[in-house]
């Protein structure tokens, strides 16, 4: 029996072994589904009119994770087109907070910490388009959803930042640009009455005698 199985182990290494050259396709005893009906892509396929084995996705058909339904929130439009007037997000601090980290993180670069525009990049002599400052009337003036929009597609020598910001954060920016063109904006009525009082106590005057009128401070170096 073993010199059989010998014989025939031998057979099998000696035949494998054979040295000879062939076109024929290679012995495939084993098919396991390697030859099935199936379509290549790209392939011809005369099933459907347009001969095509590669189908479209259904009309309508939204990818997993993708339906960006809420057009105010995705866009910073209303469904008519118009950029959104408010945020569409409650404000709160944490938003803030979170809109001053990413605002120095991608936008004091060029903006300024302070929003004047005056970033190391704009300061540095790298010859790059100035920033404006966020204190100029009209950047006052715009929408949030025009903040937002800026942010997500850029302006003009402006690049976007869709890539690296996502939407929450996007908005958390928005809201925090607001904050800071407050911040340049402020009068004494926005002191709060202990602020004031104290104000009052020490200087002997109430506060903001000369400066009524909310007019701001002259713009210093923006930081
Ligand atoms: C690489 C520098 C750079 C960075 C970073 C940058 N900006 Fe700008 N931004 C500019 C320049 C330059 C302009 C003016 C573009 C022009 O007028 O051609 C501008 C313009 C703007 C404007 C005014 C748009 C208008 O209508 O005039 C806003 C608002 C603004 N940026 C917000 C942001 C915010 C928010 C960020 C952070 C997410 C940011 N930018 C990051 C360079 C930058």
């Amino acid at each position: 029996m073993q010199k059989l199985t010998f014989i025939a182990l031998a057979v099998v290494l000696l035949v494998g072994c054979r040295g000879m050259q062939s076109d024929d396709p290679p012995i495939h005893p084993n098919l396991n589904m390697d030859f099935q009906e199936r379509f290549d892509p790209q392939e011809f396929n005369p099933f459907f009119a347009d001969g095509r084995s590669m189908r479209p996705p259904v009309p309508g058909t939204v990818a997993r994770g993708m339906l960006r339904e809420d057009v105010a929130f995705y866009q910073g439009r209303s469904p008519g087109g118009d950029y959104v007037a408010d945020l569409p997000v409650p404000v709160t601090r944490a938003l803030l907070e979170r809109g001053q980290e990413r605002y120095d993180i991608f936008c004091a670069v060029c903006h300024g910490q302070a929003g004047y525009g005056q970033g190391i990049i704009m300061t540095g002599g790298y010859g790059y388009t100035p920033a404006p400052s966020y204190h100029d009337a009209r950047l006052i003036e715009v929408s949030d959803g025009y903040l937002y929009d800026v942010i997500t597609n850029g302006v003009r020598n402006m690049p976007g930042y869709a890539q690296q910001i996502p939407v929450a954060d996007r908005w958390a920016i928005v809201a925090y640009v607001r904050a800071l063109q407050r911040s340049q904006r402020a009068s004494e009525a926005d002191l709060p009455p202990s602020v004031r009082a104290n104000i009052e106590a020490t200087t002997g005057t109430a506060p903001g005698g000369e400066a009524a009128g909310g007019a701001p401070a002259a713009p210093g170096a923006g930081e």
